[in-house]
């Protein structure tokens, strides 16, 4: 039984979620709430460790060893740290859920979905986002921001399976309760006031 809040940022690398995560944490306890910030993977000793093996450009990881250590990780997390806090009444901000693993190991590597979502189940105990915003930016920036700044192990995967992946967004979100997508090319600020204004319009705050 959960009283507090729970909101997952969602989307492709370099898309702004961290800013934006770090910024609403810092409106809501403005405003008085008591929030949680927190990531996938990692979050928790456990999940951080697993957190270096799926990040490392160094292994080779296959695509199911891949998507069942992202669940090891969210199994762990959300256990540890997500339903206590929420069972605290606290907003809980998440970057990164089970929609990252229908998006990256779905979309990009091509598992089978149905598997995906038995696996996301099996990791979360079935606690579902009260609210899922989805950062996407413009194919044109998406790329050039891919050029320079890519560096970990998924990060350096070859365009194609990032473009698979960002499709896959776009369809996730439509198919998802309670998603919404956010045009992540607007200015900090535009975006920020735009989150607020979700977490309204979904009785978040
Ligand atoms: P981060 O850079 O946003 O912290 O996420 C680490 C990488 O892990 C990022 O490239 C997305 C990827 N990822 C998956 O492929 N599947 C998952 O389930 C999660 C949570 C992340």
């Amino acid at each position: 039984m959960t009283t507090g809040k729970f909101i997952v940022f969602e989307g492709p690398d370099r898309g702004g979620k961290s800013t934006q995560a770090n910024l609403l944490r810092q409106s809501l306890h403005e405003a008085g709430y008591s929030v949680l910030l927190t990531r996938e993977p990692g979050g928790t000793p456990v999940a951080e460790s697993i957190r270096k093996i799926l990040l490392d450009p160094a292994n080779r990881v296959t695509p199911r060893a891949e998507l069942l250590l992202y669940e090891a990780s969210r199994a762990q997390h959300t256990e540890e740290k997500i339903v206590p806090a929420l069972a605290e009444g606290k907003i809980v901000i998440c970057e990164r859920y089970t929609m990252s693993s229908c998006a990256y190991q779905g979309y990009g590597r091509g598992i089978d979905m149905e598997l995906i979502n038995t696996a996301n189940n099996i990791a979360t105990n079935g606690l579902t986002p009260d609210l899922t915003l989805v950062f996407l930016m413009s194919d044109k920036y998406f790329l050039k921001r891919g050029e320079y700044l890519f560096s970990d192990r998924l990060e350096l995967e070859k365009d194609e399976f990032r473009n698979k992946m960002r499709q896959g967004y776009k369809e996730l979100v439509k198919k998802t309760p309670n998603a919404v997508l956010i045009d992540a090319d607007n200015t900090v600020e535009e975006i920020h006031a735009k989150v607020l204004a979700y977490l309204r319009e979904f009785k978040v705050i």
